[in-house]
C-alpha cells in the first residue's frame, strides 16, 4: 500500500503522482491536504503512522522543497525518508538505505523526473547484506540521546 500526502506547496505535484499511481494499478490512500494551507509535520506524521503499520507499505510526501517534510518524517522511529532528487538516488535509497518514504519538492522539482523517481522507488527492493548492518545502525540511533 502506498500512502501519499502533501502540504499546500506539494499539492499539484501530488495530483500528478496520484495519476501515476492510478495508471499503474498501485493501491494508495491520499492522506491530505486538499490544497489548503497546512503544516507539513502534521501530514508527515499521518502518512508515516500508516507506513509503519506494515513493512511493505511505502510513503510519498511532498512539500515545497521536500526538505521540511523529510526532516519531520525522519523524527519518527522506523521511518527512513529520503529526498528523491533523481531516479538514481531513488533507486539507491531503496537498495542501500531501505527507505520506506520518499519525499519530493513540489516547487523545486519537475513532474517528469519526480514521476520517474517514484516509479524506480516503488519497483526496487532492499539489497540487505552489508547494507542491513548499516541500516541497523541507523535504527540504533533512534534510542540514543546525545544531549
Ligand atoms: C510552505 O510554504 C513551505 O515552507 C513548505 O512547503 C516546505 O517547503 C518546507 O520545507
Amino acid at each position: 500500500m502506498v500512502y501519499i500526502g502533501c502540504d499546500h506547496g506539494g499539492y499539484e505535484m501530488k495530483l500528478a503522482l496520484i495519476g501515476y499511481l492510478e495508471k499503474n494499478g498501485f493501491e494508495y490512500e491520499d492522506m491530505g491536504c486538499g490544497g489548503e494551507a497546512v503544516d507539513y509535520p502534521d501530514i508527515a506524521e499521518k502518512v508515516c503512522a500508516k507506513v509503519l503499520e506494515n513493512e511493505d507499505n511505502k510513503g510519498v510526501l511532498i512539500c515545497g522543497t521536500g526538505i521540511g517534510i523529510s526532516i519531520a518524517a525522519n523524527k519518527i522511529n522506523g521511518i527512513r525518508a529520503a529526498i528523491g532528487y533523481d531516479w538514481y538516488s531513488a533507486k539507491y535509497t531503496r537498495l542501500h538505505n531501505n527507505a520506506n518514504v520518499i519525499c519530493f519538492g513540489g516547487r523545486t522539482m519537475g513532474v517528469n523526473s519526480v514521476t520517474e523517481a517514484l516509479d524506480v522507488f516503488l519497483h526496487t527492493g532492499f539489497e540487505g547484506g552489508r547494507h542491513a548492518v548499516r541500516v541497523d545502525k541507523i535504527t540504533a540511533l533512534e534510542g540514543k540521546n546525545h544531549v
